[in-house]
């Protein structure tokens, strides 16, 4: 898959800090970028020369269309999610709401109406264990803990379609996702480094499963 032809890519979550560090390293490809902040996934689409497409993928209605919209691809990266410290004394239903939404509604929304071609992978970003089963961030590590095992059975379903699943377990990262909890800790990888683990990983002949990145 690596290097030889164009292929066609959607990225979701192209307004946040891996997403964007995805379109600017896969430049050269037919990009479909989407988000929901229209002025920063517009500004990328500019420049990447990639197409915007907006929606709230927590809203199956806006997930479908952007499957239309987006037609057969050869990868997707799912770099959907927010974050939240929560603890369980005093979490609320809204939040636990919004975590399950943006990490795990988003991707089953998409897997059911994505359309690939065969050899196709698509990539969701999980988190290590034994960094989101920590105080605070039970409904965090629970959204994620509910995207990974959706995936495991899921992938296969899509295996008989040619489809590779793939779930990228990262380290820090710094991007915005942490503004809510007061910015990333230090040793945080930058996007860029990141993503091009992440590539090497996910564009070999054959792409593992569960990808581990270490820094
Ligand atoms: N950064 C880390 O340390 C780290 C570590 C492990 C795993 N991850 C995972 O990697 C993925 C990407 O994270 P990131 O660090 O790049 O976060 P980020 O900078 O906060 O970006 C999050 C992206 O998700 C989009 N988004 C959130 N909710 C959405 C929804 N309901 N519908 C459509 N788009 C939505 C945001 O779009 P808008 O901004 O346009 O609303 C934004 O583009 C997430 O799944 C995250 O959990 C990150």
């Amino acid at each position: 898959m690596k290097g030889e032809r164009t292929m066609r890519i959607l990225i979701s979550g192209a307004t946040g800090g891996l997403g964007r560090a995805l379109a600017r390293a896969l430049k050269g490809h037919q990009l479909l970028l989407s988000g929901r902040r229209m002025g920063e996934l517009q500004a990328l689409a500019e420049e990447v020369a990639g197409k915007a497409l907006p929606a709230n993928l927590t809203d199956e209605l806006e997930a479908k269309a952007l499957c239309e919209e987006a037609g057969e691809l050869d990868l997707l990266f799912h770099a959907v999610g927010s974050a939240a410290r929560a603890p369980v004394r005093e979490v609320e239903r809204e939040a636990v709401e919004r975590l399950l939404g943006d990490h795990f509604l988003s991707a089953l929304f998409l897997l059911k109406h994505a359309r690939f071609r065969p050899g196709a992978r698509a990539v969701f970003f999980g988190a290590y264990p034994r960094y989101v089963q920590v105080s605070g961030f039970a409904a965090y590590a629970a959204a994620k803990g509910a995207l990974e095992w959706y995936l495991e059975a899921a992938r296969k379903e899509f295996r008989k379609e040619g489809v590779h699943l793939v779930l990228v377990r990262l380290p820090a990262v710094a991007t915005g996702l942490w503004a809510p909890l007061g910015g990333p800790p230090r040793g945080a990888l930058p996007p860029e480094e990141a993503v091009r683990l992440v590539l090497e990983g996910v564009l070999g002949e054959r792409p593992p499963e569960i990808l581990e990145v270490q820094p």
